[in-house]
């Protein structure tokens, strides 16, 4: 079957099974390895993308579910080539260690952020609850957050 879509604000199209999951064909079809599998049963969050705006682990999502949809990868988050105000808001404050989590992790942060999150600690940790990280203890990564989501709010304070 074929497939059409959107990544990253790019037309794709792809000819797979119907049940291969969008996890596999990011990564192995498109060529967009930034999103990482790690548990593969929808536990961990490491596999985050964004569909139509949405956090949503593409290991558990078969891409017979994603025609005409837009899907948004930490691929699409870079700016110029450069790092979006997010992924340098993790730079600075230490917010990645191995990595695994971290595409996964600022996928959920953007979602969080797009909708105009805060830097209240609470609502973080909440937007971020369906990804496990094993190094970090999480607190570096919730500064990482409040500190782009403080820096979009002087950005934009409306
Ligand atoms: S790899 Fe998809 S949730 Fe863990
Ligand atoms: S940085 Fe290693 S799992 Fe989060």
């Amino acid at each position: 079957m074929s497939y059409r879509f959107f990544v990253n604000g790019d037309p794709v199209e792809v000819e797979v099974p119907g049940m291969r999951r969008l996890l596999d064909v990011l990564r192995e079809d498109l060529g967009l390895t930034g999103t990482k599998e790690g548990c593969g049963e929808g536990e961990c969050g490491a596999c985050s993308v964004l569909l139509d705006g949405a956090v949503v682990d593409s290991c558990l999502v078969p891409v017979c579910q994603v025609g005409g949809t837009s899907v948004r990868t930490v691929e699409g988050l870079a700016v110029a080539g450069g790092l979006n105000d997010l992924q340098a808001a993790f730079l600075e404050a230490g917010g990645a260690q191995c990595g695994i989590c971290t595409p996964g992790m600022l996928m959920a942060a953007e979602a969080y952020l797009g909708a105009g999150g805060s830097r209240d600690e609470e609502a973080i940790r909440e937007a971020i609850a369906g990804n496990l990280c094993r190094c970090t203890g999480y607190t570096k990564i919730i500064d990482a957050i409040a500190l782009a989501a403080e820096q979009r709010r002087a950005a934009d304070p409306h």
